[in-house]
Order: structure tokens, then sequence, then C-alpha cells
């Protein structure tokens, strides 16, 4: 019988997370009277129990609009090697087994884990050590291989173009170029749809790495037919040809990915060196992670969410839930994390950005195959 459950968010925020513990809430308790334990800041909550407490209807009224997660959340640290200090000194330390006699003294029946690759990870680990966990992936990267979307990444999307939008006004009235760096890790999913919902001239993408005269010779070549202005996305995983990403902080114990950021400025340096023309650089940064979710994350989170409380009663443990096609499915964790889910560069989404003339500054060498299958069909007749 499950009686009592609990519920944490970790990782990166992003939005939709409150509509996902708001659904959790809600089907817990109107449609199966269970308690449910609201855990803060991510396994932190779970380490140390404090805190903790009893969430009902009434906690989730009107969260469902709101960014960020009422629960707090972390992406520092990881339970089982947990930097501590004894005795003055900072030790590493497996904190895991505190976690399981946590969750029996509490009396946990379940947890609902909702969080991305690491997130998940540690909860597949939990789940092996005999802790009854159900995942709900989350993460604007939507970069998890085993779910067609994660909540959160279409709104980020959408303040991206948003932005861009913006920034095309800005940027034909003064001529400038303008370069747009976004976040999404090693995964170019934000730079490549914003780009195309925000007509961007030149998508850069961590799938491929590109050429800076590509670049160049793309914004030169606008000019030469009137368009003073250009506008440069580029996620901040993106690389040189050649080159490595730009790294802001290596990983650590403590932060277990590293910190990526600058690619922008560097493009817009090398753009303005060699066009000569004014080259300016907008970080969204943390701006893509808050704010309200757009009706759809609000809608996927709460399906989402109903679904793993789904999971929890059909006593499915160790699964995600996700979504194939316009279902939503669930996967066993362990097959959900560590395989992440990136650009295909010769993909239809690419492909067709290319055909009506987006440059991403691939090498003259390195041809879509979709453009070079065309040409092929072209030539023998
Ligand atoms: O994974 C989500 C994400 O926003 C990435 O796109 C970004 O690289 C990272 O988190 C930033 O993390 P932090 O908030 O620690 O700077």
């Amino acid at each position: 019988m499950i009686r009592k459950i609990g519920i944490s968010t970790g990782g990166g925020d992003c939005p939709g997370l409150n509509a996902v513990i708001r659904a959790v809430v809600r089907t817990a308790k109107l449609h199966y009277q269970w308690d449910v334990i609201g855990i803060e800041d991510g396994f932190d909550g779970l380490i140390y129990a404090r805190n903790l407490r009893y969430m009902t209807v009434d906690d989730v009224h009107g969260i469902l609009p709101r960014g960020g997660t009422i629960l707090g959340t972390t992406n520092r640290g990881n339970p089982f090697k947990h930097l501590v200090v004894e005795n003055g000194k900072e030790v590493v330390k497996d904190m895991s087994p505190l976690i399981v006699e946590n969750i029996r003294v509490l009396g946990l029946d379940a947890i609902v884990c909702i969080g991305g690759d690491g997130s998940l990870s540690i909860a597949r680990d939990l789940f092996k050590m005999g802790v009854p966990v159900v995942g709900v992936p989350k993460t604007i990267d939507n970069d998890l291989s085993a779910t067609d979307l994660t909540f959160g990444f279409t709104t980020a999307v959408d303040t991206a173009t948003e932005a861009l939008d913006r920034l095309h006004t800005t940027a034909e009235s003064h001529h400038r170029v303008m370069v747009v760096e976004v976040m999404g890790r090693d995964a170019g999913w934000i730079a490549l749809e914003s780009g195309i919902a925000g007509a961007a001239d030149v998508i850069l993408l961590p799938e491929i790495p590109f050429d800076i005269q590509k670049v160049c010779d793309k914004v030169k070549q606008r000019r030469l037919t009137g368009r003073l202005s250009s506008i440069i996305v580029a996620a901040e995983g993106a690389a040189q040809l050649g080159g490595d990403r730009i790294v802001q902080a290596e990983a650590s114990i403590q932060y277990q990915n590293v910190r990526l950021g600058g690619i922008g400025q560097s493009v817009a340096r090398q753009v303005e060196e060699r066009t000569g023309i004014e080259s300016r650089v907008v970080v969204l940064g943390h701006l893509q992670r808050g704010g309200s979710p757009n009706a759809f994350d609000r809608i996927l989170g709460t399906r989402y969410g109903v679904a793993a409380v789904e999971l929890i009663a059909q006593k499915q443990f160790g699964y995600m839930v996700c979504l194939h096609g316009r279902n939503i499915d669930c996967v066993e964790i362990e097959r959900a994390v560590g395989q992440m889910k990136r650009v295909d560069p010769n993909g239809q989404i690419v492909t067709a950005a290319e055909a009506l003339g987006t440059e991403f500054g691939r090498p003259n060498h390195a041809a879509p195959k979709a453009n070079k299958e065309a040409a092929d069909k072209k030539k023998s007749g």
C-alpha cells in the first residue's frame, strides 16, 4: 500500500517545475489520498532531512504560472560524493546510506525525482540501492535521449526567440552584427530552434564545428545585397573548427559540469576584426531558465506529474515518464541517462534551415547529406 510519497526537484531550475509539483500533489492527494512530503533543495534535503514539509492542495494553489521551483533546487554536489567539512578539513563522503535511512525513517513509500541527466543518474543509483524512485525529465537543454521533449525547453526557446526579435530591430537601426549566446550545454537545440524561429542569419551549434571565415562571408554577402545588419546565434557549447568549446570554470566535486560561456564574445570579436562591421554580443544566460512557463510546458509538466503518480500507484519504480510523439510513456531510468540527445548535423531541421540560406559555418568539405544527395541527383540528370 502506498501511503506517503516524497517529491524533489534537482539540477538547474527550469520553467514548468511548479506545474509538475502541482500535478503530483493534486493527483496524489485528491485521487489517491496519499500524504506528500516536499523535499527542499534536491537530494540535499534528504541528506540533512531538513525543511521537509507536508504539502496540501492549498500549498500548490496559484503556482502553475510561476517560474522556478517552490521546493528549491541545487546543481551542486552529488550525495555519492558529498563534500563535508570534518575537523576543519574538506572530505568527500558517500551520503547515500544516510538518504536510504532517512527515507525509511520518514516512511516514504516512493520519491518523485524531477531532474535532468545528473539528478536522474543519482536517482538511478539510489534505485539500485532499493529506493523506490520515479523520474520526471526536466531541462531547458532538451538533451535527454529517452524523451522527445523535456519540459522547460519550449519556454526557453520562446524566450530566446523573443530576444532575437528585439535584437533584429536594434541591429537594423545601427547596421550592426548582434551575436546572441544561448544555453544548452553540449546540445544545440535551443540555438537551432530559436535561431530558426527568430530568423537568425547564422546559427552556431556544438554539433557543427564552425569556420569563422564562413560566418564572416555570410555577413559580408548580406551587406552586398543591402542587408546591413546580421544576427548570429551561438550555442554556449559551440566550438570553432580545430578548437575547443570555451570553458569558464572546470568541473569539480562540487560542480560536476564545466561552466561554459564566452563563445559569443569570441565570435563577435573575430567578425568585427575580419569584416570591419561593428559586432556586439548579448549573453541570454539565466533569462532562459527564469520566468513563467508557456502553455505547452504547463500542459507537458502537468501530464508528466500525473503520469509519475500513476507509475507509483502501479509500483513501477525505477522508471521515468517521457513523451513519445503526442503520448506520455515511460522508460527505465537506466536507459534514459548517460546518452545525450544532440542535434543531427545532417538532420531535417538543420537542412531545412540551410535550404533557406541560414549559415551554420560548415567548412566547405562538410556539405550536409541532404543537400549533397540533391546535388548528386541534379548532376546525374
Ligand atoms: O542544464 C541547464 C543549464 O542551464 C545549461 O544550459 C547551462 O550550461 C547550465 O545549466 C548553467 O548552469 P548554472 O546555473 O550552474 O550556471
